[in-house]
């Protein structure tokens, strides 16, 4: 079988600001992913390109979806984004055929509390796993945690919360019982005001995140963690995570938090 991407139609663009823009695009049918993986994509070469340009870009959607799903950032001369902010429903996109990654459920232990922590277009492979029912099953609260520097940045993964109630397969999940939410999306702003202001790492590091969410700090005995940004966001915040005694997990040797870099710069 060609390792060569399959090419796929674009669906659907919605743009969000002049930095962040989100698509969607066919599946072909022998698609598979775990909930959290990525995969490449890229824009079929043009005329002075010897091969096309690819990037690895979480997959937004979940993996029960018929379409393809993807959050991503423009950067004005980026060699992918540039080209790829311009796409429109019925263009071609390539698609990668081996998905991969470390933000699965399988790369963690069995835990009480699973909190994903994202920053920017980091919230794209939490956006999969909120809409995946085996995160419910497997934990008793789901805690998401995104990070922008302005509000509108925080339209797609509001949007996609608030709407998850009305979901037909998780939109029961997402609620207990007895009214109270299972998942619970907590924002913040670096750069605008906000109820909530200040990067991931302080919230962490002055408790202001537990407060917020009604928990007791992190415990590896309990709580699992996956976390999502740029380079730096997640060197910092892992090591934070890393000071409450959680220990890095991978898919051979699963532990109490993983982590994954927000490719597309
Ligand atoms: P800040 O506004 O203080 O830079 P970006 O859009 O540049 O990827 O940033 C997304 C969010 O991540 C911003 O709110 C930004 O805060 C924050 N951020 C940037 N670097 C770090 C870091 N090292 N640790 C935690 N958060 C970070």
């Amino acid at each position: 079988m060609s390792n060569a991407p399959t090419e796929e139609t674009v669906l659907e663009v919605e743009h969000f600001t002049d930095r962040l823009f989100a698509f969607s695009i066919t599946r072909p049918s022998s698609f598979r992913f775990r909930t959290g993986e990525f995969i490449m994509i890229g824009l079929p070469k043009t005329e002075d390109q010897k091969r096309p340009i690819m990037r690895a870009y979480s997959v937004a959607s979940p993996a029960w979806d018929d379409k393809l799903e993807f959050y991503s950032i423009k950067v004005p001369d980026g060699p992918l984004t540039s080209r790829l902010q311009m796409i429109v429903p019925g263009d071609t996109v390539l698609l990668g055929r081996k998905p991969v990654g470390t933000l699965v459920l399988d790369a963690l232990l069995p835990g009480k509390r699973l909190w994903m922590f994202s920053t920017g277009t980091g919230f794209a492979p939490f956006a999969s796993l909120i809409r995946d029912p085996e995160t419910y099953d497997r934990y008793d609260e789901v805690i998401v945690t995104h990070t922008c520097r302005e509000a509108a940045e925080l339209q797609y993964s509001q949007r996609l919360v608030a709407n998850l109630i009305n979901d037909p397969l998780v939109g029961e999940m997402v609620v207990r019982d007895d009214g109270t939410p299972k998942l619970k999306l907590i924002t913040s702003l670096t750069r605008e005001d906000h109820p909530l202001t200040g990067r991931i790492t302080t919230l962490i590091e002055t408790g202001k995140l537990f407060e917020v969410a009604g928990t007791s700090p992190l415990d590896p005995e309990t709580d699992r963690v996956m976390i999502c940004g740029s380079k730096e966001m997640i060197d910092d915040t892992a090591a934070l995570v890393d000071g409450f005694g959680l220990s890095e997990g991978s898919n051979s040797e699963p532990a109490q938090y993983v982590i994954e870099k927000a490719f597309v710069g």
